[in-house]
């Protein structure tokens, strides 16, 4: 072990002294409080959805012929495939709720105000590819659901001045809901989006990492001195506890409410 550890230091000349001053950065004290730090929730819910997401493709298959068939296999026979389907769709639907939270958490507390307003339009376009991935996602199953929601959904973006046209006809690959819809759907779902919002991610946290949180003073500590929590490991700590628990809520959620499939489209 030291013989590896000393081969590492010889090319990455980095020990636990330098690292140190990266992850001790005090956090203010506001942010023990859950409802303040719940920018960690749809982060922690993005990170289940692209695991549980690769284990679905594993039986998947993107095509009009087959994908029904593919997810009845996955909630049928497929091991575990029920309990990875379920916590992929409760945990899209939790990040959607987590976000739109830490949205008003962010807005209600005026965190978006000068110098942040340039972090809260990532944060809107970073909304946006979250409602995205949940609305492509609902196409792919290629039940009735799937057919309405991309035939409504090409709808709205056909009223969009100008450009509309040309992305319905880029959702669709045609004029109406046909063969190419869910192909597309799959790409954007599973490729497009989920890059875009983990790039998105890295210039949100980057921004943060550059400018703090915003520090607040409640009415109990007015006469304290502003207070502080290091980052590693407490912060860290009770993210991790707080993932736990969404873990077991998901699992409650996947077992007790299971993701089921409509009939198919009548087209
Ligand atoms: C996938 C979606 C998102 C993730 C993973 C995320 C993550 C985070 C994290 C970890 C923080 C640090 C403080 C905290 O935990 O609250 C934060 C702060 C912030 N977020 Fe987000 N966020 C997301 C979406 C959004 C949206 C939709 C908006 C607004 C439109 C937004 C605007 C902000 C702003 C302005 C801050 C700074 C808050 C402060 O200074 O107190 N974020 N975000």
């Amino acid at each position: 072990m030291s013989a590896l550890i000393r081969w590492l230091q010889d090319r990455l000349p980095v020990t636990g002294d330098d690292i140190q001053p990266m992850t001790n950065e005090p956090v203010p004290k506001h942010m023990e409080r859950w409802w303040f730090a719940l920018g960690g929730t749809p982060a922690y819910l993005f990170v289940i959805q692209i695991i549980t997401g690769i284990l679905l493709t594993i039986y998947y298959k993107p095509s009009p012929d087959t994908a029904y068939e593919s997810v009845r296999f996955i909630t049928e026979e497929a091991a575990f495939g029920w309990y990875i389907r379920g916590l992929h769709k409760w945990a899209a639907t939790l990040m959607i709720a987590a976000v739109i939270l830490h949205q008003m958490r962010v807005y209600f507390t005026g965190a978006y105000r000068k110098p942040r307003e340039l972090n809260w339009m990532v944060g809107m376009m970073m909304l946006l590819c979250t409602l995205l991935i949940g609305f492509t996602g609902y196409s792919l199953v290629f039940e009735q659901l799937s057919y309405w929601g991309a035939t409504v959904g090409a709808n709205i973006a056909d009223a969009v001045p100008f450009v509309g046209g040309f992305f319905k006809t880029m959702l669709l690959g045609g004029e109406v809901y046909n063969d190419n819809t869910l192909p597309r759907s799959f790409i954007l779902h599973a490729a497009v989006l989920p890059v875009t919002l983990t790039l998105l991610s890295i210039v949100h946290i980057m921004i943060i990492r550059l400018q703090g949180v915003t520090e607040f003073q409640f009415e109990e500590d007015k006469d304290k001195p502003p207070q502080h929590f290091s980052f590693w490991p407490d912060h860290v700590m009770s993210e991790l506890a707080m993932g736990l628990v969404l873990m077991i809520i998901l699992s409650v959620l996947a077992t007790v409410v299971p993701a089921d499939s409509d009939p198919k489209p009548i087209r």
